[in-house]
């Protein structure tokens, strides 16, 4: 079955700092949208990507993924070997996918989800998810094993105030996830027509569904750039790159 990816990438970034809409901000020079891109397009099996950029800025997306093609690419419609539509986004991260979904070509029966928030995924954590995909899992997420000991607490009112300590979960059956989450598409399309509680990635939707989500391992370079200290993080993984 042919692979597409949907990249949400309309978030604004309030965790990074004023700025631009954190899709657009640049490591190593090139806006972190296109390395998000990249990063699909680099798997073989990737054959369109949907970017569901912020709502205002769908026609400086187009001309931005235009200017960062390689030879062989036609304005507006592909990298080469890969296809890309570019489509508004929505309020939330759960609406930009939904968007993403809703302009997906038939044809594509696998769709991975990848924030463009997660530049620097290396392909071979892609081309894993895929393959738990194609081995019948309706639902893969990329994990790792969590370095800090997690505490369930009694949330304060007031930002700052000490908060009262409830429970520690057994953090060897914990796990941190990433994307590009993968799916099989018609429960994807499903999930995301049926569940409408507030969440924070798509295979927990496909959860509440009562479906099977399984974890492959993840990669450390596939972390979020969330706030300034991973920017930091993510120039040097990139110098390291390129040395
Ligand atoms: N996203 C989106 N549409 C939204 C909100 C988020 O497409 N309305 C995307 C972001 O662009 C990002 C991914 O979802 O690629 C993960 O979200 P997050 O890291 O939270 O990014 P932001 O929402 O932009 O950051 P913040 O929460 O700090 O504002
Ligand atoms: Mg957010």
């Amino acid at each position: 079955p042919h692979v597409a990816a949907v990249i949400p990438a309309a978030g604004r970034g309030v965790r990074l700092g004023p700025g631009a809409p954190k899709a657009l901000r640049t490591l190593g020079g090139t806006p972190m949208l296109v390395h998000a891109v990249r990063a699909m397009a680099a798997s073989r099996a990737v054959s369109l990507v949907v970017v569901v950029a912020p709502p205002d800025g769908a026609d400086e997306v187009k001309s931005l993924l235009d200017a960062h093609a390689l030879p062989g690419g036609t304005p507006g419609g592909s990298w080469g070997r890969t296809d890309f539509l570019v489509v508004p986004g929505g309020e939330s991260r759960q609406e930009s996918v939904r968007l993403g979904l809703e302009a997906l070509p038939p044809g594509h029966d696998i769709v991975l989800v990848h924030d463009a928030a997660r530049p620097l995924v290396p392909v071979d954590t892609v081309d894993a998810v895929i393959e738990a995909v194609r081995d019948g899992a309706p639902a893969v997420v990329p994990a790792l094993p969590l370095a800090d000991t997690v505490k369930q607490v009694e949330p304060a009112a007031t930002p700052g105030e000490p908060e009262p300590v409830v429970a520690t979960p057994d953090r060897a059956l914990l796990r941190a996830v990433q994307t590009p989450q993968g799916f099989d598409r018609a429960t994807l399309v499903r999930a995301h027509a049926t569940v409408t509680d507030n969440v924070t990635d798509d295979a927990s939707m496909v959860e509440q569904l009562g479906e099977r989500v399984v974890a492959v391992p993840g990669h450390e370079e596939a972390f979020k750039v969330t706030r300034p200290l991973d920017m930091v993080l993510a120039e040097a993984v990139l110098a390291r790159r390129r040395l």
